[in-house]
């Protein structure tokens, strides 16, 4: 049993020095990024809250991992180590390697989804329902109402509604839903957590209808921390075995290794069934390389197998998710609007209520993002009608209901007096709400607009 407050389970032993930059600077930075945090350079900001992915500081373990890359074009002893981590630890019987997420769901999408097909899941994520469209597929979100609510309370805003899923199966017919796709934890929701109560429902459901279960198991580790905390029966789990009972009840994954796992680079697609797997190891020399690399170096794939192990042990998740929570609450003591409860990755800002004076079109939560950049150097994320996009048959934008900017927090990275000064920015910017402008849209790529698309302001 652990009785002692969260400290960080490391020490420091390398650090990378912040540039900080004036007012001036960093108005004029924002202008050429057409205020859209993607654009801006990395030299400009201060604390870099734009995202987890691929952030993480790696362990020594790790580094030197990775002075052990075995950098044969095939069979290199770095892909056996990942395997058999992966084997362990989440129990797949089959992996296969990728340069990132995406590239998993890219494979994972072309041999299972036909045209015409339906795809549920617990919420959309950008590029995993972008490559459910590219494939022919219709995403649909089967997740609970509650999710959609930033204030409401339930401890599993990430579950499945079985209704809305029995809905579609009704609708559609259970053969043109190949699979559901189920996220731990709901990236889009705040990072909320799915409980292992409603998986196992969610396992019967679909086995009664031949629909198989895949994972996205990006912050896997980070879902069963929030089992651990609040699910009758789990308070004695480790982390490890929550980790592993999440998988068994799944058909298959794919993983971006770069949340949960520490690593800069890479992820992977892990499947039970053999004729898929053989499938999918053929699709992914076209798109990524030989089915062991994937698109990594073998140093890479090391570095992977390593983070794996320490991603699912008890002190490191306490001490991250520790750190979220202490933002979270600085900022609810603040009275600012957040999504409530604190999800596992980062605070999520509501922009409708902060900026209840615009409109959603005038893109609140891109303007409120460029707003804490322009006060502090602190660099978030907008995850609302930007991030939401177009749907692909109409043409007319998603209008989300959750508008949100995203303060996420990288891995082993900042202390917690970075999050102190986090808190007084946000506080600093909340005075002065009133005064702060939308924006519109002068520059929309076509895919995954929220990376590159240009504002000005209003
Ligand atoms: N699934 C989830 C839930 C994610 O959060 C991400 C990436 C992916 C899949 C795709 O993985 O980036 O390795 O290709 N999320 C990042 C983010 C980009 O900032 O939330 P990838």
């Amino acid at each position: 049993m652990i009785h002692h407050s969260w400290a960080e389970p490391f020490k420091i032993k390398m650090v990378e020095l912040l540039k900080m930059t004036t007012p001036a600077q960093r108005k004029k930075a924002l202008q050429n990024a057409g205020y859209n945090t993607f654009l801006l350079k990395s030299e400009d900001v201060y604390i870099d809250l734009l995202t987890d992915s691929g952030t993480s500081a790696m362990s020594d373990q790790q580094w030197a991992g990775m002075m052990l890359g075995d950098e044969a074009y095939a069979g290199s002893k770095n892909f056996y180590n990942l395997e058999a981590a992966v084997k362990k630890y989440y129990g797949y019987k089959y992996v296969i390697p990728t340069h990132q997420g995406r590239g998993a769901e890219n494979i994972l999408s072309q041999i299972m989804i036909k045209k015409g097909d339906v795809i549920p899941g617990n919420m959309y994520f950008t590029t995993t329902r972008l490559h459910q469209e590219l494939a022919g597929g219709v995403f649909y979100d089967v997740i609970i109402d509650e999710a959609h609510d930033s204030s409401n309370l339930f401890p599993f805003k990430g579950n499945v509604d079985i209704g809305k899923l029995e809905r579609l199966v009704k609708k559609f017919g259970a053969k043109k839903i190949p699979y559901i796709c189920v996220a731990t934890t709901v990236n889009m929701a705040g990072g909320q957590p799915i409980s292992l109560g409603n998986l196992k429902d969610l396992r019967n459901y679909t086995n009664k209808h031949g629909i198989k279960i895949i994972l996205d198991m990006t912050r896997v580790a980070e879902n069963a921390f929030f089992i651990q905390q609040r699910e009758e029966g789990y308070k004695r789990k480790s982390i490890a075995s929550i980790v592993k009972e999440i998988c068994s009840y799944t058909d298959g994954a794919t993983f971006s290794a770069k949340k949960d796992a520490l690593v800069n680079i890479g992820g992977f697609l892990a499947l039970n069934d053999k004729n898929k797997y053989e499938e999918a190891s053929n699709l992914v020399v076209v798109y990524e390389g030989l089915h062991t690399y994937g698109g990594l170096a073998g140093r890479d794939m090391e570095a992977m197998a390593i983070g794996i192990g320490e991603s699912v042990n008890d002190n490191h998740i306490r001490a991250r998710i520790g750190q979220v929570l202490y933002l979270g609450k600085k900022l609810n003591d603040l009275k600012i609007p957040i999504v409530n409860p604190i999800g596992g990755h980062g605070i999520f800002i509501d922009a409708k209520k902060f900026l209840p004076h615009l409109k959603q079109i005038q893109f609140p939560a891109q303007a409120l993002a460029a707003e804490i950049y322009e006060d502090s150097g602190v660099r978030t994320m907008e995850r609302g009608i930007v991030s939401a996009g177009r749907n692909s048959k109409t043409g007319d934008h998603y209008y989300p209901e959750l508008e949100l900017v995203r303060l996420t927090i990288p891995r082993r990275v900042y202390t917690q007096a970075h999050m102190d000064v986090i808190a007084e920015s946000i506080e600093s910017v909340y005075a002065k709400r009133d005064k702060i402008k939308g924006l519109e849209m002068i520059y929309e790529p076509a895919y995954l607009r929220f990376f590159q698309a240009k504002f000005k302001k209003l």
